[in-house]
Formats: C-alpha cells, structure tokens, sequence
C-alpha cells in the first residue's frame, strides 16, 4: 500500500444520471441492488437527487439535477448517463488530498467536514481523467449513514444476484495519454504498475488498444486503456466519441457463483455480448478442470481464461444506457489475478460485431 496516500479500498461509485429514480430501478431489478439511502426534496434537498445502491460490498449512487444549469445536468448533456466519482476510502482525506496536490493533482474538493447527529464525515477530491473526480472519503467518525442528508431506506428490498465487490474500475483515454494518467496515479496517489497489455496482446484484424494496470494496496484496481492505431475505429474510439472525452469504461463485479449471478442478470433482462458457439469448441481439452461445466458456461455465453496462478470466469454486459460508453463486466476468480487475456481476441472480435451494428467500425 502506498506510504503517502493510504487507500483502504472503494467507498462507492456515484454515476451522474438523467432520471435517478428510474437509474434506481434499474440497479435494483435488473442487477439485484438494494436502495439503502435516499436525499431529496422530502429530505430537504432542492438541487439534486440521489440513491444509494448496495449489493455485497458494492455500493453505488445514482444522481440527478433538478435544474439545466447543475453540474450533474451538463454531464448528462455531455457524456449520457456516466460514471463521474470514483470515491476511495482513506483514512485522513485531507492528508490524501494534501498529498495529492503536493504531487501535481488539481484539487476539486478542498479538504471539508460535514457534521450532523451521525458524526462527521471527512472528505476531499481532485480531479482525474475526462470530468472524473477522484473523491476521498475517511468514515472513520461517520460509520454508520451514507453521508449527511441522507436518509436510510430499507423499504424496498431486491434479492441480490450474488455480486460481491468491484474487482476493477477501468478507464479509457486518448491515444498518447495512457502513460500520462498511469504516471498520475503512480505520482499523486502512489500506485504500483501491475501490467501491461501492447497492441500486439489487444488486438484484432480491424483495431487495437493498450492497457495498464495499477493497483495500490490489494484492494483497488484500476485499467487505464488506450487506443492504438488500427485499420478501423477501435472500441475505445468509438467510447470516446460518444462520451465526449475520456472517462469510465467498464466496472469489473464479482461473485462467487458466476452461473447464479449470470443466469439471474439474463431473466432481469441484462443483456450480454454474445460469444459465438465457436468459443467453446475444444474449451475443455486447455481450459482443464473448472467448477462449471463447458456447457453451462455456453448455455450462459461465460469466458474462461487460466494463467499460472489459476483460472477466472468472465462475461461483459452490452453498455447499460443508449450510448456505447458504459457496461459491466462479471468476473469470478479461481486463482487468477489476470484480466482474461485469453479471451481478448474472441472478445474484441465479439465487441467489433456490435459496433458494427451501431455503424460505428
Ligand atoms: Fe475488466
């Protein structure tokens, strides 16, 4: 864990939305999220609307304006529904903060405390890549409400779907700017560089794209990717112009039964890129033993990969709004601390035929 900036894990994800109460539905019958909290007009709040979200150790928040000229408005004019604040737990967000800037990072949020009869909840941000804030929140003395204003709601109740925790936040920015932003999380946050993918790893006959990892301590992950020059649009493309910029890409979940956790998302009507037949032809003769039988992984389109450390089950959503920006991707690990290199190629290939579709290749 990095000495400077200490970073317990993820708080949350707050996605800035057009209609909070529909996103909220969403999360919670599509994808199993509990609403555990809730700020607006009844709560005495005039500007914005918000939900929390929990499922396991994920904990989202959906947020909308009220009027066209908040913040929140003119994100959802520029980038569609997105992912605008990746909060990280710490504990002491101005030593974070403080740390940060020293170290070249813009400051979003100064250092503030807010106090009400829960205690006080710490927290500060700065900025990152795209409209993306990097928010640091210590709940060290607010242990038990989301944030002040907000209030518990434990009325509506959704079974969960087995998701567990966020195994990964990933990013994508301009072609040339990947190392830029690997060097500002290594620099203002003291992350480790973990991996590295080239265009030779990632790529398919049309397009490319490169990728690295970072990690700071066990728990938070973050991909940044990316394009490269290839004889078409690449994914990332096509992300970046539809989202106006850089920013979230896709957000890795977890579960310990990917069947379950897959088969429920599929009835809740979460639709999957699908993975041609192909795929799982002579799987069983490299992929070895694995939990779920090849067929059940075909019947529910989930990808394999294994390395020397073990093996991980995977499968990625189509993008959860109108844009081709945002989507999710279903992960449960044997062993395997790797992002599915393997399945790359069939993937891309897989991602290429939808944006095809979408007339965008
Ligand atoms: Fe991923």
């Amino acid at each position: 864990m990095s000495k400077f900036c200490p970073i317990e894990g993820l708080d949350h994800l707050e996605f800035y939305v057009g209609n909070a109460k529909q996103a909220a539905a969403f999360y919670s019958k599509c994808f199993g999220f509990t609403n555990t909290a809730y700020r607006g007009l009844e709560t005495g709040e005039r500007k914005t609307t918000s939900y929390v979200l929990a499922q396991g150790d994920v904990r989202l928040v959906v947020s909308s304006a009220m009027s066209a000229d908040h913040p929140i408005a003119q994100s959802v004019l520029k980038h569609g529904d997105t992912i605008a604040i990746v909060a990280l737990e710490v504990p002491d967000a101005a030593n974070a903060y403080k740390q940060a800037v020293e170290r070249g990072a813009i400051g979003a949020i100064p250092p503030t405390e807010h106090e009400d009869e829960h205690g006080v909840l710490k927290y500060s941000a700065i900025r990152a890549f795209g409209d993306v804030l990097i928010k640091f929140v210590d709940r060290t003395h607010y242990p038990n409400n989301f944030a002040p204003g907000f209030v518990a709601r434990r009325s509506v109740t959704t079974s969960s779907v087995g998701i567990r925790s966020i195994d990964h936040v990933v990013g994508n920015v301009e072609l040339g700017a990947m190392n830029h932003w690997v060097e500002f999380f290594v620099k203002t946050m003291g992350f480790d560089v973990r991996m590295h993918f080239d265009e030779h790893t990632i790529s398919t006959e049309y397009s490319a794209l490169m990728s690295k990892v970072l990690q700071n301590g066990n728990k938070t992950i973050f991909n940044i990717n990316e394009p490269a020059k290839g004889r078409r649009k690449s994914q990332i493309d096509e992300y970046l112009e539809f989202h106006n910029g850089p920013g979230i890409q896709h957000i890795g979940l977890t579960t310990d039964d990917i069947a379950h956790t897959v088969t429920q998302l599929r009835q809740a009507g979460v639709e999957f890129l699908p993975i041609p037949k192909t795929y799982y032809e002579g799987l069983e003769d490299w992929v070895r033993e694995i939990d779920v039988p090849v067929e059940k992984l075909a019947e529910l389109g989930i990808l394999v990969d294994r390395d020397q450390d073990g093996y991980l089950l995977q499968l990625f959503t189509k993008p959860i709004g109108d844009r081709p920006t945002l989507f999710f991707e279903i992960i449960e690990r044997h062993g395997s601390r790797g992002f599915g290199t393997g399945n790359f190629k069939s993937l891309f290939v897989a991602l290429e035929r939808e944006q095809a579709l979408r007339g965008n290749l």
